[in-house]
């Protein structure tokens, strides 16, 4: 957390001034050497009160910078909505490059458990350094874009994944919440009874320089509010189509991101939500997978 230092500064004064008496503090103690010498010292236990006023809430870290994404309403049941710029040129670039030397083929969940090199699957994935501070700043931004959706203390946002998609690879038609809730590998370990399930996704796109038409993300089942919407944003840019085999499909843009909701309100995984990486011709896809995790369990 920043301290600001005139805050500390009027603080160690006022504390000063209470120990040793205001006549000693203001003439035998130049302020510059109290300023110089005192700043250093852990004074926190004085600062506590002051500071406690400026404590970050829980889903906003200061050091991040500011978000400047847009939001546009796709869905609203299952709740789809389109992110404009969610992450910037230079986050793009670093995530990217945080998870090149990770990459290895992405794993499938089938029937519970994880097995790598399905067809239905062709991608490369990494999952991104949980103490980074550029993932956790992005982490921090997706769990306040969710506002209440989590439980402080409870539910979790999960690690952060990089999916990459080079020529001709995809993923067929899946959804991201389990059929059957999981347990960490942390809680197997120590044996804590709680299940997750992924409540949401984000999708953000880092890269893309597919071929136009495609490397989209096609939700088969889900439909626009209105009758005779262009999938054009109010900034002017064409973000989906109707694909011939119903539904909308996304076109991959940089930055953007799509956000949509997995469960439903009872817990159980809502099958519209299904969707696919399609085929990837020409060039590389890549992206970041961000799955909200929500906890059932005694444990819990
Ligand atoms: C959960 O809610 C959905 C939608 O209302 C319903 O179709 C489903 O049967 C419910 N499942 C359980 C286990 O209650
Ligand atoms: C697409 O981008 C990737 C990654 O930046 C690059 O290696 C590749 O050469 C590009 N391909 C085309 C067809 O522009």
């Amino acid at each position: 957390m920043a301290r600001p230092l005139h805050l500390i500064t009027i603080s160690v004064t006022v504390a000063l001034s209470a120990y040793l008496g205001p006549l000693l503090l203001s003439h035998f103690i130049p302020s510059q050497f109290i300023q110089h010498h005192l700043t250093n010292v852990d004074l926190s236990f004085l600062l506590a009160p002051v500071l406690s006023i400026f404590r970050t809430p829980l889903t906003t870290d200061q050091r991040c910078p500011e978000h400047t994404y847009t939001t546009h309403l796709i869905s609203l049941d299952p709740l789809l909505i389109y992110i404009s710029n969610f992450v910037s040129q230079s986050e793009s670039q670093s995530l990217i490059e945080l998870s090149s030397p990770l990459m290895e083929p992405s794993p499938i969940v089938s029937r519970g458990s994880d097995s790598a090199g399905s067809q239905a699957r062709t991608s490369w994935s990494a999952p991104l350094p949980e103490d980074s501070g550029l993932v956790n700043c992005i982490l921090s931004r997706s769990s306040s874009f969710l506002g209440t959706l989590l439980s402080p203390g409870r539910d979790e946002m999960g690690p952060a994944q990089v999916v990459r998609y080079t020529d001709s690879q995809k993923f067929d038609l899946h959804t991201d919440w389990f059929s059957r809730p999981r347990i960490t590998d942390e809680d197997r370990e120590t044996g804590r009874r709680r299940l997750y399930n992924r409540v949401a996704t984000f999708f953000v796109v880092l890269q893309s320089n597919v071929t136009e038409g495609s490397g989209e993300t096609w939700f088969p089942k889900v439909k626009p509010i209105t009758p005779h919407p262009t999938g054009t944003t109010a900034e002017g840019g064409r973000v989906w189509r109707e694909h011939e085999n119903g539904g909308l499909a996304f076109k991959p843009i940089p930055r953007n991101a799509i956000f949509w909701v997995n469960l439903m309100p009872n817990g159980t995984g809502d099958a519209r939500t299904v969707h696919a990486g399609l085929s990837v011709k020409g060039g590389v896809k890549t992206g970041m997978n961000i799955w909200p995790r929500v906890f059932f369990g005694p444990d819990a």
